[in-house]
């Protein structure tokens, strides 16, 4: 009997350290320690001994079972080690290889012109502020001193959505102006937030698109001025196109959101089609702008003799057109591959006023 647990203790040893997974390694110790396992086999034959026998017996086959429990256990540590480490070396990643040429994904030049301008933007301490696609009738207009009746809601083509059951109609912005009105309503001045994202209009050609994008700026303190309107947009359109410096033109306007307004203009040159920004005898048109009107302030709860500021409009498919050399907004949403893979840009490639904001 003694030999027989000798022999089987070998017999079961050997097999656990042949074992090479977790799933052998179980199959071995069902075989020896399971109900119907050889080890278990003996201990029932444990019934049938004289007490003399049983009593050596007894702890010699509870020796080897905890024996092979023991083994069986160390046994399991070194697989499991082997398996967790062939898995991590299977899923190595070399990140010190250069990244793809080839990957297939781009950045749309519409993000990246909003990447490029969330860039310059944060440098100059603003934060990106949002507002939703469909806006209430309030804030689109009402707020932004163009109540119903005002014929600037005829210049604006808006897209009205079914009335709901109270018979109010939502509409979906026509202009990111809308956000100016969210942010004064949900935060305390200081404020200095642009907030680029869709706009629509039923509109339709070469260089409109019904669905199109903005974006928008907002400053409003305590001894905000026009001077400053003008340097955030020279220290914008500088850094934006790229160049040693622009020269503006604001040119006295109408919107009923600001007074006064001014539309802006950037020095440029034609030559040979392409637009130059920064020289040149020709005037661009690029952005609308203004103080916040009074009423618009109001609107917001806003205290017109203690807080001031400054807004501007200014749309981006237009900016990367011009930046990017593109002549028809169309293909900006075809999706057509071609022009993508032409015009997009490397994924992985943000914009960074230290790196270079197009490279
Ligand atoms: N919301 C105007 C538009 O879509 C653009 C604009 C003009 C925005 C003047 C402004 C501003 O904030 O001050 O045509």
């Amino acid at each position: 009997m003694q030999e027989q647990i000798a022999s089987l203790k070998a017999d079961i040893t050997a097999r656990i350290a042949g074992t090479d997974s977790i799933a052998a390694l179980e199959d071995v110790r069902v075989a020896a320690l399971g109900k119907k396992g050889s080890v278990s086999g003996l201990m029932k034959g444990l019934g049938g001994m004289s007490p003399e026998e049983r009593q050596v017996m007894g702890p010699a086959l509870n020796g080897l079972k905890s024996d092979i429990a023991g083994d069986i256990a160390a046994r399991k540590s070194v697989l499991e080690t082997a398996e967790l480490e062939a898995r991590l070396a299977g899923e190595r990643v070399d990140v010190s290889l250069p990244v793809l040429d080839h990957a297939a994904g781009s950045i749309h030049p519409n993000s990246q012109v909003m990447d490029e301008i969330a860039e310059i933007f944060a440098v100059l301490g603003f934060d990106v502020a949002e507002g939703p696609d469909l806006e209430s009738d309030f804030h689109n207009f009402t707020a932004l001193n163009i109540p119903e009746e005002h014929p600037a809601r005829q210049d604006h083509d808006t897209f009205y959505l079914s009335p709901n059951a109270e018979g109010v109609r939502k509409v979906l912005r026509t202009h990111t102006s809308p956000v100016q009105i969210r942010t004064m309503l949900s935060k305390e001045p200081p404020i200095r937030i642009i907030a680029p994202g869709r706009t629509y209009r039923s509109d339709s050609d070469a260089t409109h698109t019904p669905m199109f994008h903005q974006v928008e700026g907002l400053v409003i303190d305590k001894d905000t001025h026009l001077g400053h309107l003008k340097g955030t947009l020279e220290a914008f359109l500088k850094a934006f196109f790229e160049v040693d410096a622009v020269t503006l033109r604001l040119r006295p306007s109408y919107f009923p959101f600001t007074e006064p307004s001014m539309e802006v203009d950037v020095q440029c040159s034609f030559a040979d089609g392409n637009v130059k920004i920064g020289d040149g005898n020709d005037w661009l048109e690029i952005l609308g702008s203004g103080m916040v009107h009074s009423n618009v302030l109001k609107a917001c709860n806003l205290d017109p003799d203690v807080y001031q500021g400054f807004a501007f409009g200014c749309g981006i498919d237009r900016l990367a057109m011009l930046k990017y050399g593109m002549n028809d907004l169309r293909a900006f949403f075809d999706g057509d591959l071609r022009w993508l893979r032409h015009y997009g840009f490397r994924a992985l490639d943000l914009p960074t006023l230290a790196g270079g904001l197009s490279r």
